[in-house]
């Protein structure tokens, strides 16, 4: 898509809650060169705290990808007989109504023919296809935000996805054969992603995250949002009242993501065989005990930021390390580098 001699990207996700910007330099392998962090003060200033991130950090680029969530993105995995990519392309627009409940002329389509070989293949004259829609607005609104503070958006991509990008990245070296769910809980929602062999074969995105967590702790403990939001960060000597409080919060949520995974063992007659979650929800206390329980299948956190190395002269090492369950999608963003370089 573009030329090799771009070797630095940004990976800038902006979430519910807060804003995180990774930038990815190929160097012979990829390098961490650039990384901010702000929490957003209100859902309206996207602008100034992207703007002040870009001013408080050193990056090599103004190229960044971004990412687009919420109830404005579908993904759709389909099976279609087999045909070239321009009949597919075609096909998917006359028939795109079938599978996106907003008018066509509203949305920017894009769809991929994919295959999960050994797993519940197609049939010999059909191929699976991934088909993402996005209602052109959001699009538009993101672009004309990162225009305003002069950046460059190069890729618009979807935070579930990037997730995957992530993990491919990060921990390329484990066993391809296993079925990964990738479940990152952020502040307003949690991606789900089921991936096996870099093949992303299912996911879902749940509309609830870590503010249901603060919100619970808010109401069972008679707390103002701000005190509740405190007391879920450092509980310190009040962990079993705050775990009391959340634990219904955190198995409504982990309930979501346990029919997400019978879903696709319907679908592929074959079960997820280990759990990874990251984002800050997950940062919560018993987060990954909880969810264990609820899926019954083990869970263990990952660090999105894996082993690649950090350029010590230009990157705050420490606050990287403290922010990084909360950078999977960040990370997966700026890897497109690898992907296209
Ligand atoms: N140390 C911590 N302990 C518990 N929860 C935490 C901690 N740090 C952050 N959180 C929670 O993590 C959430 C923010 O996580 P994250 O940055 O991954 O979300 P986001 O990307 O802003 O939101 P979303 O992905 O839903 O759009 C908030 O709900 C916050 O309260
Ligand atoms: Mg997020």
């Amino acid at each position: 898509m573009w030329k090799r001699r771009i070797r630095s990207l940004i990976g800038l996700d902006v979430g519910t809650r807060s804003v995180k910007a990774v930038e990815l330099t190929w160097n012979g392998g990829l390098v961490i060169t650039g990384f901010g962090y702000a929490e957003l003060p209100a859902p309206d200033a996207v602008r100034d705290t992207v703007a002040r991130i870009f001013q408080e950090n050193e990056f090599h680029t103004r190229r960044v990808v971004t990412a687009v969530s919420g109830k404005s993105v579908i993904v759709r995995y389909l099976t279609m007989f087999k045909m070239s990519p321009d009949d597919l392309r075609n096909a998917i627009r006359y028939e795109a109504d079938k599978y996106i409940p907003f008018d066509v002329e509203e949305v920017v389509l894009d769809c991929q023919p994919f295959e999960a070989p050994g797993l519940a293949d197609a049939g010999p004259n059909e191929m699976r296809v991934l088909l993402v829609a996005c209602k052109r607005a959001l699009v538009d609104e993101q672009l004309r935000v990162l225009a305003s503070v002069g950046l460059q958006p190069e890729i618009v991509d979807v935070d579930v996805f990037a997730l995957g990008n992530a993990f491919e990245t990060t921990m390329a070296g484990s066993d391809g054969d296993r079925v990964r769910a990738l479940v990152d809980v952020g502040a307003g929602k949690t991606c789900v992603n089921v991936v096996r062999g870099g093949v992303s074969l299912f996911t879902r995105e749940i509309h609830a995250g870590g503010d249901a967590f603060t919100a619970a702790i808010g109401n069972r403990l008679g707390l103002k949002e701000a005190e509740a939001e405190q007391m879920k960060r450092r509980p310190g000597d009040q962990v079993e009242r705050v775990r009391a409080a959340v634990t219904p919060a955190v198995d409504d949520l982990s309930t979501e993501v346990r029919l997400s995974f019978e879903y696709f063992e319907n679908q592929f007659d074959r079960g997820v065989d280990e759990v990874l979650v990251s984002g800050g929800g997950s940062r919560l206390v018993g987060v990954p005990e909880d969810l264990g329980r609820v899926v019954d299948r083990p869970v263990a956190t990952w660090d999105p930021t894996g082993d690649l190395p950090i350029a010590a002269d230009r990157v705050d090492a420490d606050a990287l390390r403290e922010h990084a369950p909360e950078l999977a999608v960040a990370v997966g963003l700026a890897s497109r580098l690898r992907k296209d370089a």
